[in-house]
């Protein structure tokens, strides 16, 4: 996981998710808005991110016979959940950080008011456009669940108020299940449901999902003790400087390395009683992902 490797890194077919931009800006410009909420709107959902949780969703719709239509809603509502709590999670009262997705975040570019009522409403729009576009209740439970369970994992990180009995392998992994484990598994599931999975199903994409949420905080921490600002696209080094709990501040570089490694192989694991239904390369594709995320560089 240095510079040397990148050339080893498989970079995940993104085709699923070619649309996702168009289908939330036509979202966002088809309600009537102040113009500079629009704009900040725009701002936060549009341009660098990596889209994983979309595309996390749609293959995992794929997986069990569905199509990118199908996944669409809740591939674009749990992206503006990701959008929401990326701008407050870079808030000065939280990790304090100017660059993000190799831009200014929302705060600096758009001021600190701004940056908090934008993220405010893209998180109800998330439910507003689940709403709009079938209204499933179990898409909207599952959604609003991790989306407080990420909230949760956010004041674990930022205002702690662990048991003390509570060892700190168990706080980090509580953290990181919660701020970042829950959407990735939201997005997986949500995919497995609008997909009309069955329970089978359901419970093997979950198995998976937890196995790369985890690993993928795990490679975040990494990263940021591994990698430049610029590589990254937002600033290095972060984590010590703020005291935060990481696997790499906890474990050393090499065990985490090891952990990220072993959920690779877990999530490979849950994956082994799907059969592709469709032949869309929804097993395929989840298979990918779980590889990119595991030897990603940004
Ligand atoms: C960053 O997520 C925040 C974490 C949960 C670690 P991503 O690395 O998926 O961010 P973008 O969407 O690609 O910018
Ligand atoms: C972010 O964790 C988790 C959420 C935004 C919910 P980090 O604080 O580690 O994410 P980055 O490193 O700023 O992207
Ligand atoms: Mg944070
Ligand atoms: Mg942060
Ligand atoms: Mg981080």
């Amino acid at each position: 996981m240095n510079q040397e490797s990148q050339s080893a890194v498989v970079v995940p077919d993104t085709s699923p998710v070619a649309g996702l931009e168009d289908y939330l800006g036509g979202f966002i410009d088809g309600r009537p808005l102040p113009g500079n909420l629009a704009d900040a709107l725009r701002y936060a959902v549009m341009g660098g991110g990596k889209r994983l949780r979309p595309l996390l969703c749609v293959r995992s719709c794929q997986a069990v016979g569905g199509d990118v239509d199908m996944a669409m809603p809740a591939a674009g509502a749990i992206e503006m959940i990701h959008c929401f709590s990326l701008v407050h999670d870079d808030l000065p009262a939280m990790d304090d950080d100017a660059l993000r997705r190799g831009r200014p975040t929302l705060h600096i570019h758009a001021g600190e008011a701004m940056a908090i009522l934008a993220g405010d409403m893209l998180n109800t729009l998330a439910f507003e456009l689940l709403a709009q576009n079938g209204g499933d209740v179990r898409l909207i439970e599952e959604l609003a669940v991790a989306t407080n369970d990420m909230i949760a994992g956010q004041v674990y990180d930022t205002i702690p108020d662990f048991a003390e009995d509570v060892e700190p392998i168990d706080r980090l992994r509580s953290i990181h299940e919660n701020k970042t484990g829950a959407l990735i598994r939201c997005a997986c599931r949500m995919g497995v449901i609008a997909g009309g999975g069955d329970a089978g199903q359901l419970e093997a994409i979950t198995n998976y999902a937890e196995a790369i949420g985890l690993m993928f905080q795990i490679v975040d921490d990494l990263l940021d003790v591994t990698q430049t600002t610029e590589q990254l696209g937002k600033a290095a080094g972060k984590d010590a400087d703020k005291g935060k709990l990481t696997y790499p501040g906890l474990l050393g570089i090499d065990a985490s390395r090891e952990q990220v490694v072993d959920l690779g192989r877990q999530a490979h694991q849950a994956l082994n009683s799907l059969t592709d239904a469709t032949g869309e390369g929804g097993v395929a594709g989840l298979r990918e992902l779980a590889d990119y995320m595991a030897v990603r560089l940004r």
